[in-house]
């Protein structure tokens, strides 16, 4: 099935009526159980499910209109070229809901997550924008439809339409009208997340290209779905009992079992850097040391840490330029 297939069954019967402008906020999110390989890569399904914490009032806000002559982006109060890998990938996104062929969209994003914390915007971005379209063009979607629509921008997209605890179901359908996600009930305020910068630099292969390689080459991917499947029970248990230790070492373990997979690939996938492996060591030692501290990572050398709030102190005391989110602090926000 094609990604145009999809995005016509999703919006039979539903008005398209665009009105002056559409805007809509998502949060970014992060991973906790992985979402690393698909089983289709047309429409972004996954082979496991995942489950994620959003960033509360962390991620993208965009606003779409129609323009005259050519799309026009602006990412950050900058405009984007149209010839950026950036672009293109939107552009083929906005065209599964042109309702012309000279139908041109203006599209304004603003990130709320600092770049520099070198964290992946393409979720929350994907979700502004499916949340920024429903609005623009009056569909009145529900969230498990706006969820399978994100998921064709960008897989981990489909997680960013809820705040809190979110799982994406995998789902068996080949349409992929099962695989969307669902909050979780729980929340969890005192969960912090440190998120700890070690490049910016744009990654040298994308999530997309990192899962088909392991997917195709990695002698560990077979072990995987079933590492996943147990993580994912575990956290929901630490979630329930809000038992800190469960959730971190799980998230850590499920991370470093995902990065164990990818340096199995060939041609390996180290997305490590010399500071990625002093940062965990470090985290290895305040742990050692009796700070309950734990990390997870994406396709990158990033490292988000994962603490509680009564331990806040000390681990912005330990970690320089540390960013600290505290991502069930919401209150008031809107979603
Ligand atoms: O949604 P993508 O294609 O950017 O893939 C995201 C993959 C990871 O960030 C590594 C894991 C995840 O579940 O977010």
């Amino acid at each position: 099935m094609t990604k145009s297939e999809v995005v016509k069954i999703i919006l039979e019967n539903h008005q398209s009526a665009p009105v002056a402008f559409g805007e809509a906020f998502a949060p970014a999110n992060i991973a906790l159980a992985k979402y690393w390989g698909k089983r289709d890569e047309e429409l972004n399904l996954p082979r496991t499910p995942s489950l994620s914490v959003s960033l509360g009032q962390y991620g993208s806000h965009t606003k779409i209109s129609q323009t005259d002559n050519g799309d026009f982006y602006m990412l950050n109060g900058q405009v984007v070229a149209a010839d950026t890998s950036f672009a293109r990938r939107l552009g083929l996104y906005l065209d599964l809901f042109r309702p012309d062929t000279d139908f041109f969209f203006r599209v304004e994003t603003v990130n709320s997550i600092p770049t520099a914390a070198g964290l992946a915007s393409s979720a929350s971005a994907y979700a502004a924008l499916v949340f920024a379209l429903n609005d623009f063009f009056q569909w009145r979607l529900d969230k498990t439809a706006l969820s399978i629509l994100a998921r064709l921008g960008s897989g981990s997209a489909c997680r960013s339409v809820y705040r809190g605890f979110v799982e994406w179901q995998a789902g068996t359908a080949e349409s992929g009208m099962d695989s969307f996600a669902l909050p979780l009930a729980h929340t969890w305020p005192d969960l912090c997340l440190g998120l700890i910068e070690i490049s910016s630099e744009e990654k040298p292969v994308s999530s997309r290209a990192g899962m088909k390689r392991t997917v195709q080459s990695s002698v560990l991917y077979k072990n995987w779905p079933e590492k996943v499947e147990k993580d994912l029970e575990r956290l929901k248990t630490a979630i329930e009992k809000k038992d800190f230790a469960l959730l971190g070492q799980t998230a850590e373990s499920n991370a470093l079992a995902m990065h164990a997979t990818m340096i199995a690939a060939w041609p390996p996938l180290l997305y490590w850097l010399p500071q990625s492996l002093e940062t965990i060591h470090k985290i290895h030692r305040l742990r050692d040391e009796g700070l309950p501290v734990f990390f997870t990572m994406d396709a990158g050398p990033n490292i988000k840490l994962l603490f509680e709030a009564k331990d806040k102190d000390d681990v912005s005391h330990q970690f320089e330029n540390i960013k600290i989110i505290q991502p069930f602090d919401w209150a008031g926000e809107k979603t």
